[in-house]
């Protein structure tokens, strides 16, 4: 096992590792630094979450109230109204997403589900009548072990059953809350269905919780 560690590495490694609890703890809640990002060989020492938190932490003015790990060039609105669990945390290292809950709207974000870079999630849009004022906020709930693709942009109100894959520069309109299928284009579309009998062996943790007032 050592021999995929060159001294050079370890060293790298070793030094994230420190600065990562020292920084986690200076700037995040706990619960979002000890999911399986942070977990692995040696005891953990070479799990990729201590140089995010470390390479994160340094860019923290962009995203100063965030209380998890988040890459400073993501765009995270209100965190609060962002839902995930802490072993998802690896959706917010990337670059160009933009996470838009600046008013009431929710994210909710299943367990196991992967957004690539430049991932646009909007749950407001500006009034068509006067773009100074937003329209009520609608939430976006995408289920566990869904794959969004690059440059994709997710509308208010948009709910993806789970296992749904999302083309790269997709722009996704509409509900598609049965799952189990690849949509695309613009506006999406279904192309193809995934077999839910080759998903059954996929771990579930969370259901993404929605408070029945907040319903997209
Ligand atoms: C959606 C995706 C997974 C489908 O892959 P696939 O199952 O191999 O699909 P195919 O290549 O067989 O394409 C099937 C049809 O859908 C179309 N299609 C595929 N991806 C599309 C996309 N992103 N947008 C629009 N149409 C798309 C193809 O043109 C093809 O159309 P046709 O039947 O008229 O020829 C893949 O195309 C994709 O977009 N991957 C995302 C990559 C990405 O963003 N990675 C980020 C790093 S994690």
């Amino acid at each position: 096992m050592f021999k995929h560690y060159t001294i050079q590495k370890m060293v790298r490694l070793v030094w994230y590792y420190f600065w990562g609890h020292i920084l986690g703890f200076l700037f995040y809640k706990r619960e979002y630094y000890y999911g399986q990002w942070f977990k692995g060989h040696f005891g953990g020492i070479a799990a990729p979450g201590w140089r995010w938190i470390c390479i994160d932490a340094l860019g923290k003015r962009f995203n100063p109230d965030v209380p998890w790990p988040c890459s400073p060039h993501i765009v995270v609105g209100n965190y609060k109204n962002i839902h995930f669990h802490p072993d998802d945390i690896n959706n917010f290292q990337g670059v160009g997403n933009h996470y838009q809950t600046w008013s009431d709207g929710h994210i909710y974000i299943g367990y196991g589900s992967w957004i690539a870079s430049n991932v646009s999630i909007i749950t407001t849009n500006h009034s068509l009548e006067n773009p100074d004022e937003h329209v009520a906020s609608k939430n976006v709930v995408l289920g566990e072990h869904c794959w969004i693709g690059a440059n994709s942009v997710i509308l208010p109100g948009v709910e993806l059953g789970p296992h749904t894959v999302v083309g790269a520069g997709s722009v996704v309109t509409k509900r598609f809350p049965e799952g189990y299928c690849v949509i695309a284009g613009n506006p999406a579309r279904i192309i193809k269905t995934i077999l839910k009998e080759k998903t059954e062996a996929m771990p579930s943790k969370n259901e993404p919780e929605r408070k029945d007032d907040q319903k997209s």
